[in-house]
């Protein structure tokens, strides 16, 4: 096998292993995937300062988001079907973020449910909530995070309308994987994900099944989701369920100035600057590009993270250079997922940390928290 150093290696062997629709649902943008590329391609733009004989001992890149401690400030995004990617998928992410000291975030459309997650980790993890129209069963989903002690409720606000990645609709997306001579042949040819996935009862979206009203298996699932999630969400909407919640909040979804001056004054703790990593709104800037003139707007009223296109240490030293108090990162941790379970999430956290420290020695800095616009040369995005 080859050796792995970096984010692309656990790409492309997260390729050979998981069903082509599982990887290709991760690996996509809506439409033309020019916001998905962009997201990416905007990070090396951005060129670092080098200096030289300073004292590079005893580097920390310890820091906090929303007050909790981080070991460092990469949190793991929500992502839907996770579970698909490898067996069991959240629950052996959530250990391996656990373990080494970051949020692993539960989407609301994940495979392994919030109780499952619960039951495999000691630390609190973070909840991810999408507003359905049944108001009933979001209360619910708020009072089963609070159960499960999650320490934080992200909110996600930029997907109550569905953007279209053209190659789910020519895969067939389904979880399960409906039975078709298709769907059986990209299956067939990854048999060791088929034994890890015959091995486990969670094939469904738990989160939702049995929980919501009339949803009792997968059939009805699907056209549920479609009608169920709420066009008419508001800033009003905000307030109602910060209150139920009661703790710290996120408001995750935010790429332009007025909503961040917006959101800054729900009295919400953070807000992530986000475009879904792509999947949405298709010729939408980068995050990355939006960063500075956001935190430049609210960075003195709201913690500011950000999220798209992280694929190294070094890109989440620019987002935090340019003002992120801690970023996410999606498609990094599911690579790891689908090439190596547990231990493939650990490697991604683990070649992203080691790049990051050493880019932020060599930018002459020893402690994440000094790190700010002055490591960079030059940006223009
Ligand atoms: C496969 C996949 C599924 C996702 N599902 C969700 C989700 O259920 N909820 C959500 O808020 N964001 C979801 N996202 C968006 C991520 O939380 C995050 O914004 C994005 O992945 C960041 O970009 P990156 O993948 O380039 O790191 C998903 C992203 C991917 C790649």
């Amino acid at each position: 096998m080859t050796q792995i150093l970096e984010i692309r290696d656990l790409k492309a062997l997260a390729k050979r292993r998981v069903p082509k629709l599982f990887f290709d649902y991760a690996d996509s943008g809506a439409w033309t995937e020019g916001t998905y590329r962009a997201n990416e391609e905007d990070f090396s733009k951005i060129k670092l300062r080098q200096r030289v004989l300073v004292d590079m001992t005893n580097r920390s890149l310890e820091t906090t988001m929303i007050g909790q401690e981080v070991s460092m400030p990469v949190a793991l995004a929500p992502t839907g079907l996770t579970g698909m990617q490898h067996a069991d998928g959240e629950m052996l992410a959530a250990q391996a973020a656990e373990a080494y000291g970051v949020p692993f975030t539960l989407s609301t459309m994940s495979i392994c449910s919030i109780e499952d997650v619960a039951s495999v980790t000691t630390k609190p993890f973070w909840f991810q909530l999408y507003v359905m129209r049944e108001r009933g069963f979001v209360l619910d989903l708020i009072d089963r995070a609070k159960a499960a002690k999650c320490s934080a409720l992200v909110l996600t606000l930029d997907l109550q309308i569905l953007g279209q990645r053209h190659k789910d609709l020519r895969n067939g997306l389904s979880a399960p994987p409906r039975l078709t001579p298709k769907h059986l042949w990209m299956m067939a040819t990854r048999p060791r994900w088929c034994m890890k996935m015959l091995g486990t009862k969670r094939r469904t979206f738990r989160n939702i099944v049995g929980h919501a009203k009339g949803v009792t298996e997968l059939s009805s699932l699907h056209s549920w989701t479609a009608e169920q999630f709420d066009p008419q969400l508001s800033w009003k909407d905000v307030e109602w369920i910060k209150e139920r919640w009661g703790g710290p909040l996120i408001l995750k979804g935010i790429l332009d100035v007025e909503d961040a001056k917006i959101a800054a004054k729900t009295g919400a703790d953070a807000i992530v600057v986000s475009n879904h990593g792509g999947r949405q709104l298709d010729g939408a800037p980068s995050s990355i590009s939006m960063l500075p003139r956001i935190v430049d707007a609210v960075g003195g009223e709201i913690e500011v993270h950000l999220d798209g296109g992280i694929r190294s240490g070094q890109d989440v030293l620019k987002a935090v250079a340019l003002g992120a108090k801690g970023t996410f990162i999606g498609r990094p941790f599911l690579y790891g997922l689908g090439a190596m379970g547990k231990e493939g999430v650990t490697l991604a956290l683990d070649i992203i940390r080691k790049e990051m420290d050493i880019t932020m020695a060599l930018c002459g800095k020893r402690r994440i928290a000094d790190v700010s616009r002055d490591i960079i040369a030059d940006y223009a995005m």
